[in-house]
């Protein structure tokens, strides 16, 4: 990690840290942030090692990586200012409202800052958590003409987007955060005991990312988890996934909630042909 990036992310952690720090919640959110960072960090430095494709890359493409994997996030931290100063920490509601974007928000922290404004950077700021459709309709990006420009974005954009999946896999299995984070805290005895719905089925069988606003149950925000098995983009990431085991993880939370046998099968086979392909 280079220290200046890292000195810079600090310098734009403390203000919103400082300022959010008397209440727990909003201390507790913005810390583990921080946390995140880091990690996707250190996890995107993995899966380029490891990965033949971006192994060929070339030291200023690594350079620009490094930067959008450290600063994808960096809006999360406005994001916990804007909460804090509305009182939306206290409404657990408002967590699942989404009301700010916090990818828009890093790109307009980091876009005037020199060394960042670079649209290899910025796209991945800005569309690291969106469909990726939304990042090839933004004209700021899809009107780039420099044909090796717009390879890198894409290719930095998807490698932050595996590394913050990575990230989160992570803190599911060895910090059991599936069970900490706030939709598993505050849902009602009827989400936590009801079925998959056929909603979130049929989107896994087409082979797609689960939409988040189409979940009606905890079994549905399970299979979502494993839906991200379709929008991972290195082979190094799938890779990753199997030593870790992080599919078996959530396979096996399924397994607690989910009481249809027939159709946890049908899960399982799905994730496990997707593994033994994409993975080998
Ligand atoms: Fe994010």
């Amino acid at each position: 990690m280079k220290r200046e990036n890292l000195k810079l992310f600090i310098q734009k952690f403390k203000p919103f840290y400082e300022e959010v720090k008397n209440d727990a919640d909003c201390r507790k959110f913005v810390t583990k942030k921080y946390r995140h960072s880091i990690q996707v960090l250190q996890i995107g430095e993995e899966i380029a090692k490891r990965d033949d494709l971006l192994k060929n890359e070339s030291p200023e493409f690594l350079a620009l990586g490094e930067k959008a994997l450290l600063f994808h996030d960096v809006g999360r931290f406005a994001e916990a200012g804007k909460m804090y100063e509305g009182h939306l920490f206290n409404n657990h509601d408002s967590l699942f409202f989404k009301k700010y974007d916090h990818g828009v928000m890093s790109y307009e922290m980091m876009k005037n800052e020199p060394g960042f404004d670079d649209v290899r950077i910025l796209a991945a700021l800005k569309h690291h958590g969106h469909m990726m459709e939304k990042f090839y309709e933004d004209e700021e990006f899809s009107s780039v003409k420099n044909a090796e420009i717009k390879r890198e974005m894409t290719a930095i954009l998807k490698w932050v987007r595996d590394a913050d999946k990575l990230a989160n896999f992570y803190i599911q299995k060895y910090e059991d955060n599936l069970k900490k984070d706030p939709f598993f805290v505050t849902m009602s005895e009827e989400v936590k005991n009801a079925p998959l719905s056929e909603g979130a089925l049929a989107q896994f069988d087409a082979g797609k990312v689960i939409l988040t606003s189409t979940i009606t149950s905890y079994c549905d925000r399970l299979l979502c988890c494993l839906s991200w098995i379709f929008d991972l983009n290195y082979k190094a990431s799938y890779m990753i996934c199997a030593e870790q085991g992080y599919f078996e993880m959530l396979l096996a939370v399924l397994a607690e909630y989910n009481h249809n046998e027939e159709l946890q099968k049908h899960v399982a086979d799905r994730i496990h042909h997707e593994l033994s392909i994409r993975a080998a």
